[in-house]
């Protein structure tokens, strides 16, 4: 007889890739990458690592839910996985998708003021639009062979418009490979999608020159609203919250205060902590305020980090005017979410 261990005595660390238990599903600029990393620091806690978006793109969908738990992390019996992809709040399929796969699934929505929202998701935008641009200027020095001609203002402007389109269309920002140290998987895709390869260069300050301003892409020149402005629409949450309320009982998703996880992260911690029912492990400990970055910084058992850069970027200025009157075109919305959700956030008006 070979020798047989009884399985009770040998002890080998039982972890296997599980499908998420809970979905972070946006809203993107509102603090989702912070989110999860502050979860992190819960020993409960998995996370996978890049953005997956499994439920809102179809050649990833089609791959099936072994291809997607493939994706996800290494996890102990009892611990959580959970994943982020800001972008299924927005598509309209991934709630049925969501609910096909788990229907009792926990939701996580972060939120923040949605004017503040779409001015950082527009520096986000913009600042994809600059470094479509930048890398190739930058080989451009005379001698190099490229940038013998100067586009005229018009190119460079379609180019730019193109950048800015492109992240538009893909929703996601810096996309699946944004991570505390990722690199910039968009700034390649935009650049190729901005510029094709022929293309002659613009020097930087012509390619800041040449992007518009939040003020002339939000409002029209008449003075009203440009509600297809994608950093606008995004920020009309219950539009989309509504649909995902179709398919999900409200007590499956936990809506997150974006702006008081950068003032307080622990305060929507703990409220996180309880919603997933595990025990209160986050403590203030865990977080230390760095002056230079301007946010909390995370202290991990294994060293202390901050998010990238292109998390806390500066905002542009905007004019007030511009600011007040999107705050009121925002107010009925944001009366409607409030009821979807069943608390008032409190946003000016
Ligand atoms: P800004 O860059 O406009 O300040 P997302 O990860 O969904 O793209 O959200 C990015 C936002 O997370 C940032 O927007 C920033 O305000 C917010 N954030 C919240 N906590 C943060 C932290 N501790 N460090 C950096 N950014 C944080």
């Amino acid at each position: 007889h070979p020798m047989v261990f009884p399985s009770s005595r040998v002890h080998f660390p039982k972890t296997s890739r599980r499908l998420p238990q809970a979905l972070i599903i946006g809203v993107r600029k509102c603090g989702t990458r912070a989110l999860l990393e502050m979860l992190y620091l819960h020993p409960r806690i998995q996370k996978a690592g890049g953005e997956v978006h499994f439920f809102d793109r179809d050649e990833n969908y089609l791959k099936g839910l072994d291809w997607y738990r493939k994706k996800m992390p290494h996890s102990f019996r009892g611990q959580i996985t959970i994943e982020k992809s800001p972008s299924y709040f927005v598509s309209p399929e991934v709630p049925e998708r969501v609910r096909a796969m788990n229907a009792s699934i926990k939701l996580l929505l972060i939120v923040r003021e949605p004017v503040t929202r779409a001015i950082s998701d527009y520096t986000q935008l913009r600042s994809h639009a600059a470094t479509a641009i930048l890398p190739l200027a930058e080989s451009s020095a005379p001698g190099s062979g490229y940038g013998a001609k100067l586009p005229t203002p018009k190119s460079l402007y379609a180019k730019l418009h193109a950048a800015h389109e492109y992240d538009n269309a893909l929703g996601s920002g810096a996309g699946a490979k944004e991570t505390l140290t990722g690199s910039r998987a968009l700034g390649a895709a935009a650049r190729r999608a901005a510029i094709g390869t022929t293309t002659p260069t613009p020097t930087p300050s012509a390619a800041q020159l040449a992007a518009k301003s939040f003020e002339e892409l939000a409002i029209f020149p008449n003075g009203t609203v440009n509600e297809a402005y994608r950093p606008l629409s995004i920020s009309m949450y219950h539009m989309h919250l509504h649909r995902w309320l179709e398919v999900f009982p409200r007590e499956q998703l936990l809506v997150v205060n974006g702006d008081r996880l950068i003032e307080d992260p622990l305060s929507q911690l703990k409220r996180i902590e309880a919603f997933l029912g595990i025990e209160h492990r986050v403590r203030s400990e865990h977080f230390y305020f760095n002056e230079t970055k301007g946010f909390y910084c995370l202290r991990y058992d294994n060293g202390d980090r901050c998010l990238r850069e292109t998390k806390g970027r500066k905002h542009p200025h905007v004019d007030p005017v511009v600011v007040s009157r999107l705050r009121k075109f925002f107010a009925e919305y944001n009366q409607r979410f409030y009821e979807l959700v069943g608390e008032d956030l409190g946003w000016p008006e």
